[in-house]
């Protein structure tokens, strides 16, 4: 059995980033305070795109709550095969509704004969589809098919090798006698229900089975994972030798089944779309713009806490170079009032979050006025927060909006448009690269919402974000000529409001320490920090030093999350 999944939360401000749970359970008030309002209550739920679901080949998986649920989506998506996460309580009839090809049923944490076990229909596997159960998925099948599964006398987790004894099965086409697998489970099938056969093994316990007949087939390891090697192949053959796909989901195909949706969907209706010059924000944009042009006003705040350069880049390369509609408001003054005297970290976020929603309001209604009305609203909300959000472990009640412009008066009545809700991030950066945008845009670090103010530790000033603004730019500069940007997840300097002693020339300086942090992650929710070479971190000491005037100390951060956190606030 496998460990709950750990929910996942992803938000974004302004900026492009993931968050975790930690903070949100802090205070009642969420850290995210004024950006993570329900949008239930201000919005139409959103409103799914027609016609690609049905005209592309789809694999459903139902999850039963696995950790690595996602990655059996992913696998299938790389083969360039649309697969769908569905909670396993889903009626029949949404299952039915995707047309699927095939069926896949995923690990889960519980055991059949918890009470709490996740209720799934049964009668999915009477619908005469393809149907790949891993590791609960099994236990599902053989319990439910009139089998017997029992708590196994050995617990099995790690690495495995596994005896494939009926290579002649379709599903093990091409694979070799003998496997390497991850296994995680603590319940095995103990009798296997009429019609099916032992398929493969392990040292101690049934590895894989099969009923032909019924095209119904399940392994006990997870062929999802990196630690089965030849998983792959598995995957590959059930979904093309089995189940018939084609393989014709790709970035293209995407492209045009959204754009042609969009464009029936909203009509001559007016949107508008919160930009950060995040990867999800500026890609959900430019295929909203694809569809309806100038019917799109794109709105790009400048909260007065962006990178260096950031408000100029981001409209040249959105604006000059794609040709979006774009209204960009510097509010940096007015973010800056209400972040004097401000040294709480939660307190930052809270006053820039409710800022940010004023400073989007006053832009949309002026919009509204100008255009005649603004009907939609785009979220650049991407398939990870969609499967959060109807988690078999406990749906969440607030949508996780990447834009968190969840302050729009109810009165403007807005509908979502979120062309990425059924894309990771990879695919997203695909999708963007296939509409011609710049990597300069598709290939950026997260970066959070409430940007420098979160990296400027005590009061954020005028001349502290200044300050920041240098010191970042030549972390990122070196990094990038280094040739490490795109290997590291985040990497980044932090203020602090550390003053120490130095000597320049023959002057005693006295002035602030700068840290440099720069992890490696998956997903944001934990991180190791990372080596830099030794001759990348002395040019960005030196250069600090001697180039930011205020800063006379550089220091690394050496800290991981857990027990860190990403950020330093
Ligand atoms: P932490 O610091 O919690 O960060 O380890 C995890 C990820 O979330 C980003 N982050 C934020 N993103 N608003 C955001 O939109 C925020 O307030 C925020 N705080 C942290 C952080 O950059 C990292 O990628």
């Amino acid at each position: 059995m496998e460990s709950a999944r750990t929910g996942r939360h992803y938000q974004e401000i302004a900026g492009e980033s993931q968050v975790e749970p930690r903070r949100l359970d802090q205070d009642s008030f969420s850290w995210h305070s004024g950006y993570t309002l329900d949008l239930n209550h201000l919005y139409s739920p959103p409103v799914p795109l027609p016609h690609w679901k049905v005209d592309t080949q789809t694999i459903v998986i139902l999850d039963f709550g696995s950790q690595y649920t996602q990655l059996i989506a992913r696998r299938i998506r790389e083969m360039n095969v649309f697969s769908v996460v569905l909670p396993c309580t889903v009626p029949l009839s949404e299952v039915q509704a995707y047309k699927p090809i095939g069926i896949i049923l995923s690990g889960g944490p519980s055991s059949v004969y918890d009470a709490d076990a996740p209720k799934a229909d049964p009668r999915l596997l009477e619908l005469n589809l393809p149907a790949l159960g891993i590791c609960y998925g099994l236990h599902f099948i053989v319990h439910h098919l009139g089998g017997k599964v029992r708590t196994a006398p050995k617990r099995e987790y790690g690495h495995a090798e596994v005896a494939l004894e009926d290579t002649s099965t379709r599903l093990f086409a091409g694979l070799p006698a003998a496997i390497q697998v991850w296994m995680s489970h603590g319940d095995e099938a103990l009798e296997l229900p009429a019609g099916f056969r032992r398929t493969a093994v392990t040292s101690s316990a049934l590895a894989a089975i099969a009923n032909e007949d019924r095209r119904i087939w399940a392994v006990q390891f997870h062929p999802e994972v990196h630690h089965t090697p030849l998983g792959a192949q598995l995957i590959r053959n059930f979904v093309f030798n089995i189940c018939g796909a084609k393989g014709d989901w790709t970035a293209a195909h995407f492209i045009e089944t959204t754009v042609a949706s969009i464009r029936e969907k909203v009509g001559k209706g007016h949107v508008i779309c919160g930009l950060s010059g995040g990867v999800d924000s500026s890609v959900a944009a430019m295929l909203v713009h694809k569809a309806i042009g100038s019917q799109l006003t794109c709105i790009f705040v400048n909260n007065g806490v962006l990178r260096k350069n950031e408000f100029e880049n981001v409209q040249k390369n959105l604006r000059d170079k794609l040709g979006l509609n774009i209204v960009a408001v510097d509010a940096s003054d007015r973010f800056l009032r209400q972040l004097a005297g401000v040294t709480d970290p939660e307190t930052k976020r809270k006053r820039i979050g409710a800022e940010f929603i004023a400073v989007f309001d006053d832009e949309a209604h002026r919009i509204a006025t100008e255009t005649g009305g603004v009907d939609w609203l785009v979220q650049g909300t991407l398939y990870p927060d969609v499967i959060e959000s109807s988690s078999v472990k406990g749906p969440s009640q607030t949508i996780k909006s990447h834009h968190n412009v969840g302050g729009l008066p109810e009165r403007m009545k807005l509908k979502l448009i979120e062309p990425l809700r059924d894309l990771f991030k990879d695919e997203v950066r695909r999708i963007g690269r296939d509409m011609g945008m710049p990597e300069d845009i598709l290939g950026r670090q997260p970066f959070p919402g409430p940007g420098l103010a979160v990296r400027i530790l005590g009061e954020v000033t005028p001349e502290r974000v200044a300050l920041l603004q240098e010191a970042d730019d030549i972390v990122v500069n070196e990094i990038k000529v280094a040739g490490l940007y795109s290997r590291i997840w985040q990497s980044f300097a932090v203020l602090l409001p550390v003053m120490s002693v130095g000597v320049m020339g023959d002057q005693r300086t006295y002035a602030y320490t700068c840290a440099i942090r720069a992890v490696h992650s998956e997903d944001g929710m934990t991180a190791d920090w990372t080596f830099l070479p030794h001759e990348v971190l002395k040019r960005i000491s030196s250069r600090i030093v001697n180039e930011v005037r205020g800063i006379n100390r550089v220091v690394y951060d050496i800290t991981s999350k857990p027990p860190g956190t990403i950020e330093w606030e």
